[in-house]
C-alpha cells in the first residue's frame, strides 16, 4: 500500500502535533458548554478520534454520513445524506469535524441544514483545507493544514475507498488513478 504513494505531504507526527494544538483551542472555546461534535463520515473518522480524545471538556458525539464524490476524484456536486444525525441540533453548539474542505459543497450543505434546524452556533474544524478547489464562500474556523491542488489520500481520505487507513497524508502515484 505505501508503495502506491508518491510523496508524503504531512507526516504522522505532524498530524498528531496539530491535533493537540487544535484540541486545546477547542477545549478553551467550549469550556463549560456541552457541544455536539458532528463527525462527517467517513473521511473524518481518524481525525475525529485523535482530536476529541485530547479535548478536555464534556462533548457529545454524533455522526452524519454524506457523500458527494462516490469514490472518485471529482465532486458530483450533489450531496447525499447516507445517514442523518440521531441527535436534535436545535439550540446546540455544534462542532463540525471534517478531514478536508475542497469545493466546500459538503460543508455548505451541512451548515445550511444545521442553520435550518436552528443550531445555536456552528464551529467548523478541518484537518485539511484546499483553497484552490473552492466553489463556495465557506471557510473553516479551525484549519490544521493547507494543502496544494493535488489529490491527497490517507488519514481518512480515500481514493475508491482505499488509503483511509494510512497514518499520514500523501499524494498518490499518477499511475494508480490514470
Ligand atoms: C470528501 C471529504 C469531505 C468532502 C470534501 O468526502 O471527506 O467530506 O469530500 O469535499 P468538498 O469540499 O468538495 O465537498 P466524500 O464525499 O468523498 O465522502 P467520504 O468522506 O465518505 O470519503
Ligand atoms: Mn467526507
Ligand atoms: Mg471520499
Amino acid at each position: 500500500m505505501h508503495d502506491e504513494i508518491k510523496e508524503v505531504l504531512i507526516t504522522e507526527e505532524e498530524i498528531q502535533e496539530k491535533t493537540k494544538e487544535l484540541a486545546s483551542i477547542i477545549t478553551e472555546q467550549f469550556d463549560g458548554k456541552f457541544p455536539l461534535a458532528v463527525g462527517v463520515l467517513k473521511g473524518a473518522m481518524p481525525f475525529m478520534s485523535d482530536l476529541l480524545k485530547r479535548v478536555n471538556t464534556h462533548i457529545e458525539m454524533d455522526f452524519m454520513d454524506v457523500s458527494s464524490y462516490e469514490g472518485g476524484m471529482r465532486s458530483t456536486g450533489e450531496v447525499k445524506i447516507i445517514k442523518d444525525l440521531n441527535t436534535k441540533v436545535n439550540d446546540r453548539d455544534l462542532l463540525i469535524i471534517e478531514d478536508i474542505i475542497d469545493s466546500g459543497l459538503t460543508l455548505n450543505y451541512l451548515v445550511d441544514l444545521f442553520k435550518y434546524r436552528q443550531a445555536n452556533s456552528i464551529t467548523i474544524v478541518t484537518l485539511l483545507d484546499k483553497p484552490s478547489g473552492r466553489q463556495t464562500g465557506i471557510r473553516a474556523d479551525l484549519v490544521g493544514f493547507e494543502v496544494p491542488d493535488a489529490f491527497v489520500v490517507g488519514y481518512g481520505l480515500d481514493y475508491q475507498e482505499k488509503y483511509r487507513n494510512l497514518p499520514y497524508i500523501g499524494v498518490l502515484k499518477p499511475e494508480i488513478y490514470s
